[in-house]
């Protein structure tokens, strides 16, 4: 064979090889076996010693034209190839946006944050300003501004954890109060929604960290029958109107005189069942009058200043507005349980 017909025989391989190919790297590789550096075409260059120096520039002229007319059918055939595959890939990738949607789940508030937005909504509107302070409190505004010294008995009940001997868990959110009094003028209406720390056991009605609401106001002539009507006011907007308060004797002591507050039973309405063990009052707050000791040692003229203070756990309230029986349900996130509760 001589090499004007190998070369002939070379662009017809080409050709016939050309029209099966269908992807990129077939065409490649058959790039390299004809134009590579041991292509069959380069390998013909390399045997143009064998010609005469005659022969020589008109078959070097024939060679390079047969490279570039190849070189240039592969391109066209790479160029149809990406362009399939690009089609390809698109129709693989393809979403219908018109295909219904398996659902979006949607989350819902847990029933203390509900409870807080609904006690914190009817107390704002009733002309209290929201504040909060720290969970990790000093001794000082969680128990000796309350009227708590160190060794004081009543420090048992609000037994926490300790950091060192001046800072801890807070037991209540009465420290922010503390910090008010302590920087502010009096008037003051605020209540101090927060989480706080006892070290009580778990059960039913008990849990190591809870949630409090608790309201302070100070202003002159500030009298026991403003804290009664407050409450009254209070436990109507949250309950309705048929709600009522009963105070009974008690000690706090940060208040004198101090009193637990009853409301008529949520749920049976005053007529007794089992939530009010048949009462037909179940017990919701703490209150009192602020001991004017308090009152001095946060800088407070007592002889001009009086106030009122309460305090509320979120737990009941949820509880109680939710039917839950056992407080332990709000921790566990079971979300069969707690989407059920929605705000109302
Ligand atoms: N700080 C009290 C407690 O956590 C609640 C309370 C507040 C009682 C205000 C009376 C007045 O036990």
């Amino acid at each position: 064979m001589n090499m004007h017909e190998q070369l002939q025989q070379i662009q017809q391989e080409l050709q016939d090889q050309l029209r099966q190919i269908q992807d990129s790297g077939a065409l490649e590789a058959l790039r390299l076996k004809v134009l590579g550096k041991k292509g069959s075409l380069t390998q013909m260059l390399r045997s143009m010693g064998q010609l005469s120096a005659e022969e020589r520039p008109a078959m070097g002229q024939l060679i390079n034209k047969a490279r570039e007319d190849m070189s240039a059918r592969l391109d066209e055939v790479a160029r149809r190839i990406q362009e399939a595959e690009k089609e390809a890939r698109l129709r693989d990738e393809a979403l219908d946006v018109t295909l219904p949607s398996s659902g979006a789940h949607q989350g819902c508030m847990h029933p203390i944050s509900m409870v807080i937005d609904q006690v914190t909504d009817v107390l704002t509107g009733m002309g209290f300003e929201v504040v909060e302070g720290p969970e990790i409190e000093l001794d000082h505004y969680n128990f000796e501004l309350m009227n708590i010294p160190k060794n004081h008995p009543s420090r048992d009940a609000q037994d926490t954890f300790y950091f060192d001997e001046n800072m801890l868990l807070r037991t209540h959110t009465s420290p922010v109060q503390a910090r008010i009094m302590t920087t502010r003028k009096p008037p003051i209406r605020i209540i101090c929604p927060g989480r706080v720390y006892r070290a009580d056991e778990v059960d039913a009605t008990h849990s190591p960290v809870f949630h409090q609401m608790e309201g302070l106001v100070i202003d002159e002539d500030v009298t026991m029958a403003d804290l009664k009507g407050t409450l009254d006011v209070f436990a109507k907007r949250l309950y309705g109107e048929d709600i009522r308060t009963r105070f009974r004797p008690s000690f706090f002591p940060f208040t004198e005189p101090s009193a637990e507050v009853d409301l008529t039973c949520v749920a049976c309405h005053g007529k007794g069942c089992r939530v009010c063990k048949g009462t037909g009052w179940i017990e919701v707050l703490g209150s009192g009058m602020v001991n004017p000791k308090v009152l001095e040692m946060c800088g407070i003229d007592s002889s001009r200043y009086s106030g009122f203070a309460f305090g509320v756990g979120m737990e009941r309230i949820a509880m109680l507005r939710y039917g839950i029986t056992d407080m332990r349900m709000l921790y566990e996130g079971d979300l069969r349980f707690l989407s059920q509760l929605r705000a109302d």
